[in-house]
């Protein structure tokens, strides 16, 4: 029997800077833990790849031809043993996630993640994040068509990045306080590659008006970004609210996700807005402190939530 290796990667949410980022802004991005991808990879005698994705119920074998949504994948699979010089070298990929589809926690991006580091394991390899990043992306391409780059950027260091698309990322330092997050996930799944077409279009038609959204939405990123630096929660939590009006202009929010929002800010959260592309996905709150969990995570259930995660930014 072939050895198996195994690649993981987490999910994302972003804090701040959705749609503004795809148009040259600053954007907050964070790994979610608690929802994974992961990929077990053996060499197999090939050449082929053989990609087996149960949770969605697809699956191509050699000399096949992929569906749509295992396409892009095959191809990041081939574009990592081309890099290697591999091409004869063959594949059995068996890919699973706990990562939602379509709300806003990079599913695609995770797996990508995933199927690379899986590849590189077995294949005894190393690639540095920046590598890994900018491999996943032309798979991110096929899925999304326009992606900023930082869902992979965040999901491939596996840390929080303040992303600025063609410059890269730079890492987040956290002051003396601790943020506590908790991610609710409206249960309406919303392609990105939708959303993000759409608010295109509309840009197209009025990009004075949509600039404007752009450029306040990048601004409270960056502002955001020395708030997380000097410590100051409610400060930030002023930021995610105008965030999240920005967006509702921008034409991205929805009304369960408003809903979302309102709950959390009622029930005591310090700010809330909605995270990845909307129009379904996720919504984001920040916590007074960790004691508001409970309640807050209960007031979100009755308002709509189908699941909750947690995440904190603190300094060590
Ligand atoms: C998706 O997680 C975030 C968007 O800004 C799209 C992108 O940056 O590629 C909506």
């Amino acid at each position: 029997m072939n050895t198996v290796k195994v690649g993981e990667a987490p999910g994302k949410v972003i804090l701040i800077g959705e749609h503004a980022v795809v148009y040259g802004h600053p954007a907050i991005a964070i790994p979610l833990r608690s929802v994974r991808s992961r990929a077990e990879v053996a060499v197999t005698r090939g050449p082929g790849i053989e990609l087996d994705a149960p949770d969605i119920g697809e699956r191509v074998r050699p000399g096949e031809q992929p569906t749509r949504r295992l396409a892009p994948l095959v191809r990041l699979a081939e574009s990592v043993l081309d890099l290697f010089g591999e091409r004869d070298v063959g594949l059995r990929i068996v890919l699973r996630s706990t990562v939602p589809i379509g709300r806003g926690m990079g599913s695609s991006a995770s797996v990508s993640v995933a199927l690379v580091r899986g590849i590189c394991n077995a294949l005894d390899r190393r690639l540095n994040a920046d590598q890994i990043s900018e491999l996943a992306n032309e798979a991110e391409k096929g899925f999304h068509g326009n992606p900023s780059g930082i869902d992979v950027t965040v999901i491939a260091h596996d840390a929080p990045v303040y992303f600025v698309r063609g410059k890269g990322s730079r890492s987040i330092s956290v002051g003396p306080s601790r943020f506590h997050f908790v991610v609710a996930d409206s249960g309406v799944a919303a392609p990105t590659s939708e959303v993000v077409a759409a608010v295109q279009e509309a840009r197209d038609k009025d990009p004075a008006r949509y600039d404007s959204y752009f450029w306040e939405i990048g601004s409270l990123a960056s502002v955001s970004r020395e708030i997380l630096r000097t410590g100051s929660p409610p400060e930030m939590g002023l930021c995610m609210n105008r965030a999240h009006i920005a967006l509702q202009q921008v034409g991205v929010s929805s009304p369960e996700l408003d809903r979302l929002v309102v709950a959390a800010l009622r029930h005591g959260a310090l700010g809330a807005k909605l995270s990845g592309a909307g129009r379904g996905g996720a919504v984001i709150a920040l916590l007074r402190d960790a004691a508001d969990e409970e309640g807050i995570t209960a007031e979100l259930v009755k308002a709509g939530a189908q699941a909750i995660y947690t995440t904190a930014l603190s300094s060590n």
